[in-house]
């Protein structure tokens, strides 16, 4: 048994990615069969503008579970902005943009909720007591904050970086959600989530959160232009706001390789492959179907190939985004919508934590 003095060290190996992999096959069947069991929390911090990797990464993931059923919370999580930096440039654009690449990519405000971190008091106010769940040893050993303190932009650590993990213990739990898509690099940080609602459990009363599981997806890996991981902030990223001309422009750019023969080759070929598994994820192809129609070409026609891909591919998405864009009125009420719904579950969340802990007076 756990006892709650003596905290277990949350270790990622426990759960390791295997695991969690196999574990997540189990879940996809359950969710097929079962999909009101679940219910999702999910979101990202309002950085920059999301692209094509986020796109086929997590974006079309999140509308996957919501057509098949799974109730689905989408966090902007613009407070953790403050955790590797110290002031966020332009927030309100930015989270206005990653409310827009949601509702383009096909997220339904009126089965779905999004909402900002910022605007819901009581979720925030759980990270009090969550933060004495844990301690500083354990924090200190998450390797995905070790990772994140690695690429922060500040000197020194933040309290908010450190506790970064019970930050989103609250952003999870707050709605009792059941199930995280996550890639691989979140599964230590769902560890620290899943261990606080067992020990709040443990300490306060059975039964009062879920123990949330990962649901590890394939997310395809991308390269941006320049040939390394598409990144917001690297400046190699194709943005799914970009337009159709925008986006051949960028693509035109790409680094290739200089052989003619376009065949499929990660290893060898990085970015050619990745060029060629941009296409195939549009048109719902292998990457190597799409390199024998090219065949030998060469790196002219493979750019071709793939700039009509995405811009037919996101014709739907880049109309739904253009629809909204020029209703700001409507895209500000999905928001204040969405942090509504939000409250009234934190609200509800937080009223049962102040009567199991007693401190309802
Ligand atoms: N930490 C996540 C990221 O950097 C964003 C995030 C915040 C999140 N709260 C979350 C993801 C809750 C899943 C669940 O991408």
């Amino acid at each position: 048994m756990n006892t709650t003095t003596a905290p277990a060290p949350s270790s990622p190996d426990v759960l390791g990615t295997s695991a969690a992999r196999a574990r997540s096959a189990v879940l996809e069947e359950q969710i097929l069969r079962s999909p009101g069991r679940f219910r999702v929390l999910t979101g990202d911090r309002p950085t920059g503008r999301l692209h094509l990797g986020h796109h086929f990464g997590t974006l079309r993931n999140r509308v996957r579970l919501q057509e098949r059923g799974v109730e689905l919370f989408v966090i902007v999580a613009d407070y953790q902005v403050l955790t590797d930096r110290d002031v966020a440039d332009d927030l309100p654009g930015h989270v206005e943009e990653l409310v827009l690449d949601h509702l383009a990519t096909g997220v339904d405000p009126a089965r779905s909720t999004i909402f900002a971190h910022s605007a819901v008091p009581a979720l925030n106010q759980l990270m009090l007591p969550f933060l004495s769940l844990v301690s500083v040893a354990e924090l200190n050993r998450n390797p995905t904050v070790k990772d994140e303190i690695a690429h922060s932009r500040q000197s020194a650590v933040s309290g908010l970086m450190f506790t970064y993990p019970v930050h989103q213990a609250a952003d999870i739990l707050f709605c009792k959600a059941n199930l995280v898509p996550v890639g691989q690099d979140q599964l230590p940080h769902l560890e620290v989530t899943r261990t606080i609602a067992r020990r709040f459990n443990a300490r306060y009363g059975e039964g009062v959160f879920p123990e949330p599981e990962a649901l590890l997806s394939d997310v395809p890996l991308l390269l941006g232009t320049d040939g390394t991981k598409m990144s917001k902030s690297r400046g190699n990223a194709v943005p799914l706001a970009a337009d159709a001309d925008e986006t051949a422009r960028l693509i035109r750019g790409a680094k290739t390789d200089s052989e003619r023969h376009i065949a499929y080759d990660p290893v060898r070929r990085p970015e050619v492959s990745s060029l060629l598994l941009l296409a195939a994820l549009c048109q719902g192809r292998t990457p190597e179907e799409v390199a024998e129609d090219i065949g030998s070409a060469g790196s002219a026609a493979l750019k071709r190939t793939v700039t009509e891909a995405v811009n037919e591919h996101l014709a739907p998405v880049r109309a739904r985004r253009a629809a909204y864009a020029r209703d700001r009125g409507r895209l500000r009420e999905v928001l204040r919508e969405g942090n509504e719904r939000a409250r009234a579950v934190a609200d509800a969340t937080l009223a049962e934590v102040r009567a199991v802990m007693r401190s309802e007076y």
